[in-house]
């Protein structure tokens, strides 16, 4: 290469450098085009945390504190505190103790309780709160309860230790539903996260829910479509969710608007660059195979994304705070992006260039969960296990099951570390909270704490309390607050302690931030319900001159039937023709009203027996199916044009021989298909009975576009019958092979 060439080459380079580096980063090793040197054989042998620590990359000035480890904790997905900052830790002790996954479901799992007695930042006692669980997988703190889900279970229970020894001695069912999740663990719900607005949130399935303390009961709130998402579930200060769907590879979807209006993403809500992640060892053990690793065997996508947090603390430089963090235990990394808002419009960028906020060279970091502490730190959980999938994806066959031996994944089960993530000259906060002990009238005061979840659980217990002694303090709060979330946060303890008056809330409507306009116009789609004169409140606000108040106008008004607040919505789309997130969203729910219209005439005209497969179906396909073949059977697409599984709108073999679909959903199919290979494979469902099997076939068969004979529960039994003993996944070559059986009687 010429000198000059050279010369303008570097002033470019530094130059696209300066102008993407948004965040100083940790000088790591570079190759002469500036790529991280990667290590090409990472040693799979388990470190210990100080060890694996010293193979972490961060930018400067962050750091990683140890909190806990092996054997102190083990296996640890996921972590909550109480009001007074006692730590409860899940621990999935049997997932994936070898390659095949067997005793996974064995009721001897463990929520650990954890505390630092000495105020040094580290946990030095212990104790099993609860024991005998199966894959803990949910837990949320009320007072001094613990509410907890497992793996397999619709089931909600609540645990509390009355007698002062760590561990549980009450427990009781404070949401009742007796039916089995037949879903792979991995497609299962996540969450249970007190949001904002007082709703309890999960991901994947169709409700979210409110709990009353004294009946010590949870009420399902049924929302019009699932959610989506996967394992991990975070909010930001103002009430928004995030999920993530590892099994579409979809590092973040969903944030748009709040589930309860619906489902809505835009296909550029971040872009393939950003899909693109960095690690900085060989990852050889990804699911997708060849297709997802670059020449040097690092992952070049998200694929295992899950556990993401919005960080809300106050003890890490301020331009972290609301940045949203996604771990990626595949890629052994943890991505930072920055979340922008534009015209109400929200889109995220990596905040570093070709990198990552944490990257680390010991093949056994596998964070899994991160979220923001009471001392105003990001914590990190790391499983620090070997293998990471689970045993549907390391069948005899698979592209991982090879990888994992080779590397003895397998052998490391039984550690987890805790990490603290904290920055040069910033010092955790060592107050602990004592909310579960304190008057209502103190908790009041945490409302303007720097720290959101001081914020959050001082919400939470005087919800849960109904204390209505508080209410005045909260009014005024409310009003004059020179704190934008302590207004914000005093307006929705108002409104779950049904206390807020509507001379409170008009002046919140008309307060000079426009978080705290649109909050309350969020905060009025409930007060709608009692007060018809709300409607008119709200539609004073048609020309706000903020776009997130216009848009969550749109949203109160969606579901209000009523003449006045149908004409707001045509206002705002008459008077917005720019305004992307507001007219697409609008469009996306008009779309969804005609889809479920087209599907009610179709099952006019079919028979009853029919209709009901086809309405179950679609359920099914929408809480599963829909995680890695799109909403609309047409894929998912969000932030680029790759597909994790094939198209079925107008496929021919969804319209075709419903014995090769009823094989494909009984043992699962690994591709390629029609040449086309996808970085995921179809998981097997033959664990769930004929009924569901027919109903998921039925309904893709009747939707999309699509329309052919419903699969009965008959036929999926006959099929069953004869692979009986099989558990081999098929190839499409051999289905295709697979002659059509000779009718009875016809001779051949
Ligand atoms: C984890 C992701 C995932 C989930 C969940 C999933 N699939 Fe698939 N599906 C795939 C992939 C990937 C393929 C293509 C086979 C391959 O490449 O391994 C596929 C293939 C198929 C095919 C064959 C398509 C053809 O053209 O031959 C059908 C039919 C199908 N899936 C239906 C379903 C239904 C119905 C559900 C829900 C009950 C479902 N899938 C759930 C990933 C998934």
């Amino acid at each position: 290469m010429k000198k000059s060439r050279q010369w303008l080459l570097t002033v470019l380079g530094i130059a696209i450098l300066l102008y993407t580096c948004k965040v100083t980063q940790y000088p790591v090793q570079r190759d002469a085009t500036g790529r991280i040197l990667v290590n090409p054989h990472p040693d799979p042998a388990p470190m210990s945390p100080q060890e694996s620590l010293k193979h972490m990359y961060l930018p400067k000035g962050y750091h990683l504190q140890l909190v806990a480890s092996e054997p102190m904790v083990s296996e640890p997905v996921a972590i909550v505190w109480d009001g007074n900052g006692v730590m409860y830790v899940a621990e999935m002790l049997t997932y994936m103790v070898n390659v095949d996954g067997t005793g996974e479901g064995a009721k001897l799992c463990t929520i650990k309780r954890l505390e630092d007695t000495n105020g040094d930042g580290v946990m030095d006692k212990a104790t099993i709160f609860i024991d005998s669980l199966v894959l803990p997988r949910m837990m949320l703190t009320v007072g001094h309860r613990l509410l907890v889900s497992e793996t397999n279970s619709n089931n909600i229970y609540s645990y509390e230790d009355t007698n002062g020894d760590g561990r549980a001695d009450v427990k009781k069912l404070v949401y009742k539903n007796e039916t089995i999740d037949n879903k792979n663990l991995e497609h299962q719900k996540s969450g249970l996260m007190w949001n904002l607005d007082n709703r309890i949130y999960v991901t994947v399935d169709q409700v979210r829910y409110t709990y009353n303390f004294k009946a010590n009961k949870l009420t399902p709130d049924s929302l019009r479509e699932p959610p989506g998402g996967q394992w991990g579930l975070t909010n930001d200060n103002y009430g928004r969710l995030f999920f993530s769907q590892a099994g579409s590879e979809t590092p973040a979807l969903n944030f748009q608007q709040n589930p309860s209006y619906g489902r809505f993403d835009f296909k550029d809500q971040y872009n393939e660059a950003f899909q693109a992640v960095w690690p900085i060892i060989a990852t050889p053990d990804v699911q997708g195979g060849l297709l997802r690793l670059r020449a040097d065997s690092t992952l070049n996508h998200f694929t295992a994304c899950a556990g993401q947090s919005i960080y809300r603390g106050d003890k890490l430089p301020a331009d972290a705070s609301g940045d949203l963090f996604i771990p990626e235990p595949v890629g052994r990394l943890i991505r930072r992006a920055k979340v922008i808002n534009t015209d109400g419009k929200i889109t995220l960028v990596n905040a570093y260039d070709k990198q990552e906020f944490l990257a680390s060279s010991d093949m056994n970091f596998r964070p899994v969960n991160t979220v923001t502490g009471p001392d105003g730190c990001m914590y990190i959980v790391d499983m620090y296990h070997g293998i990471i999938q689970e045993s549907n994806w390391t069948r005899t066959g698979s592209y991982l099951r090879p990888q994992i031996l080779r590397k003895g994944l397998e052998k490391n089960i039984g550690r987890g570390r805790i990490y603290r993530l904290v920055h040069d000259g910033f010092k955790p906060d060592k107050a602990r909270p004592r909310m579960l002990d304190e008057t209502s009238a103190q908790l009041v005061t945490y409302l303007s704490h720097p720290n959101g979840w001081w914020r959050d659980n001082a919400q939470k217990e005087l919800v849960l309390r109904d204390d209505q002694s508080v209410v005045p303090a909260l009014k005024t709060m409310a009003v004059s607050s020179p704190n934008q979330l302590a207004r914000i946060h005093a307006l929705w303890t108002l409104n779950g302690l049904n206390a807020l008056d509507i001379e409170t809330f008009a002046r919140a409507l008309k307060d000079n931030d426009p978080q705290v306009r649109k909050t309350a116009v969020w905060i009025g789609e409930d007060l709608m319900k009692t007060h018809t004169e709300v409607v008119d409140q709200l539609a004073a606000l048609k020309d706000d001159p903020s776009p997130d108040v216009r848009f969550q106008l749109s949203l109160s008004m969606r579901y209000n039937p009523s003449e006045k607040a149908q004409a707001v919505i045509s206002y705002l789309l008459s008077h917005n023709p720019n305004n992307e997130v507001l007219v697409q969203s609008n469009r996306v729910y008009q779309a969804n009203l005609e889809a479920k219209a087209e599907i009610a005439r179709t099952e006019r005209l079919m028979r009853e027996a029919d209709r009901k497969l086809v309405t179950q179906g679609a359920l099914i396909f929408k809480q599963l199916c829909a995680t890695c073949h799109g909403m609309d059977g047409k894929g998912v697409t969000i932030g680029g044009t790759g597909m994790t599984a094939p198209i079925l709108a107008g496929a021919k073999d969804v319209n075709g021989n419903p014995d090769k679909l009823i094989r494909i959903l009984l043992l699962g199919l690994s591709g390629p298909i029609d040449g086309k290979k996808y970085p995921d494979v179809m998981p097997p469902l033959g664990g769930n009975d004929d009924e569901y099997i027919a109903s998921a076939l039925s309904y893709i068969r009747n939707d999309f576009g699509n329309k052919a004979p419903t699969v009965k529960p008959a036929d999926v039994k006959r099929v069953r019958d004869e692979l009986a003993g099989r558990t081999k996944g098929w190839t499409m070559a051999e289905l295709d092979s697979i002659k059509p059986k000779p009718l009875p009687g016809r001779r051949n």
